[in-house]
């Protein structure tokens, strides 16, 4: 299909195929729309965006054979390698076809990638076209995984079991724990390369993050310092951009329920779009929620669980709880009677929960979410941390007491309000976020990005 016509200059956008990274991308895309520039969305065919939602944007599957994945954090370190062979050949027949008809397609100004599809730069560096990376995830976790990588040129690692709890050298904030990778044994060497490929810009010419400058400006000037590249910080998205970016049909009976409960007195559950709790975790939180006393609306995907509720679970719940399989998560954080969340952390499950003054209760997993939660509960201490050993019933309904009505709690919520405030001033008129998206947009169209991909050209020369 053809881009829309009077549009000469087109942003190509390449997703990965992961809830929390399509949003992302989605929403830069509506921003650059709305400034002018034609947008192509070259999606994988494992869990496409919903094109249907967006007549405005041309949609171009890339093949990669994975369409019967149902991808989870267990499978990641598969899909991803895969994926990025297979969606190698039939992007670049795209692009050559772009450019060979530029009246029809537009000229191509540049390529925003997501940092799982890095096939992206190597395709776009032959054809002579700029990429710019877009970031998921927060600039703390760029940096982190940076650190990890200079510590392993020293041969820092595998680490003794009793160093774990130490700081990480670089970034002392950090315990070793939040890292990444299992540090105690030998990291295989799939996982390294995959690591290295994704912190690794080969010659984009610029990073966007989803972060605002203030919440992040210690990470971010070291990365301004390492990559030497333009930094774009134009988030939280979500409060920018309006666009409908949800894989999944949301339930929002939820929000009839929650109209009908005290302000601040409903803890909201979800693990967001990948993790998976095995049984035991599934069982005790499920008790822990009941014997907690404290209203709930908990996010239940089918693909999260290996095990069914309790028997007479709901019944016992009763109208004190509601779950759902996958709720307006947006919608619900901003509504007045959610008090608490428990979540994952994933970095769009963060900024949204900050940008609606909602404290945290933070039980990580894998990747990134160590470190958001390490920022939650230890910078921006606006979260209660709980760890994989605490998991007993006992324990998670004392922590979500302590959250939603003891005096701890209280603080938190008063200390994510005032973060609220504050970061709010971003994404208005002359604001970090502002400023920083309408420079993106003069970097897209002018010069600038050309000066990028000239010096990349004649570096490849
Ligand atoms: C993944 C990674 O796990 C995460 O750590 C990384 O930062 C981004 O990619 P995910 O695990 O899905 O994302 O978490 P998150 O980043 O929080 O994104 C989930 C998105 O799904 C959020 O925008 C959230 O609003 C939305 N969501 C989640 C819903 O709309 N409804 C739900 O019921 C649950």
């Amino acid at each position: 299909m053809a881009v829309e016509e009077g549009k000469s200059c087109c942003v190509v956008l390449v997703p990965s195929p992961f809830q929390g990274h399509i949003t992302p991308m989605l929403q830069l895309a509506s921003l650059l729309h709305a400034k002018g520039f034609s947008i192509v969305i070259n999606h994988s065919e494992l869990n496409p965006p919903d094109s249907s939602k967006h007549p405005e944007f041309t949609f171009f599957p890339l093949k990669d054979g994975l369409s019967n994945n149902n991808p989870s954090f267990l499978n990641l370190f598969d899909i991803i390698p895969e994926m990025n062979v297979n969606c190698r050949v039939p992007f670049r027949d795209y692009l050559v076809q772009m450019m060979e008809k530029p009246e029809i397609y537009g000229q191509i100004s540049c390529i925003v990638y997501d940092h799982l599809m890095y096939f992206t730069t190597e395709v776009a560096v032959h054809l002579k076209l700029p990429t710019i990376l877009l970031r998921a995830s927060s600039c703390a976790y760029m940096e982190a995984v940076c650190a990890f990588f200079a510590l392993k040129a020293e041969n820092y690692f595998p680490l003794p079991e009793s160093q774990l709890l130490d700081p990480v050298p670089k970034v002392p904030i950090l315990r070793f724990k939040d890292l990444p990778f299992d540090l105690i044994s030998e990291i295989p060497e799939p996982k390294l390369q995959l690591f290295e490929k994704v912190v690794n810009l080969g010659f984009s010419v610029a990073i966007i993050f989803n972060t605002i400058k203030n919440l992040e400006n210690h990470a971010l000037s070291w990365l301004q310092k390492h990559y030497r590249v333009p930094i774009f910080t134009i988030g939280p998205l979500h409060k920018i951009a309006s666009s409908q970016t949800s894989l999944v049909e949301e339930d929002t009976s939820c929000i009839s329920w929650l109209n009908t409960q005290a302000p601040n007195s409903v803890l909201y559950v979800s693990i967001g779009s990948i993790v998976v709790m095995d049984k035991n975790e599934f069982i005790e939180t499920a008790w822990g929620l009941f014997n907690s006393n404290q209203s709930f609306l908990w996010v239940v995907r089918p693909s999260s669980i290996e095990h069914d509720l309790p028997d007479g679970y709901l019944e016992a719940v009763g109208d004190r709880g509601r779950i759902v399989k996958w709720a307006p998560q947006k919608e619900v954080l901003a509504h007045p009677a959610v008090g608490g969340f428990w979540s994952h952390c994933g970095w769009n499950s963060t900024l949204e929960s900050i940008l609606e003054g909602v404290p945290m209760i933070c039980r990580p997993c894998f990747g990134d979410q160590n470190v958001n939660a390490r920022y939650l509960t230890h910078v921006w201490k606006v979260g209660l941390e709980i760890g994989p050993d605490d998991l007993t019933r006992c324990v998670i309904a004392s922590a979500i007491r302590k959250l939603m009505v003891e005096e701890e709690g209280k603080e938190l919520r008063q200390r994510v309000l005032d973060m609220k405030q504050k970061l709010q001033m971003s994404f208005r008129d002359g604001g970090s976020s502002h400023n920083s998206l309408k420079s993106l947009t003069e970097f897209i169209s002018s010069r600038v990005c050309h000066y990028y991909k000239n010096r990349n050209e004649r570096r490849t020369n």
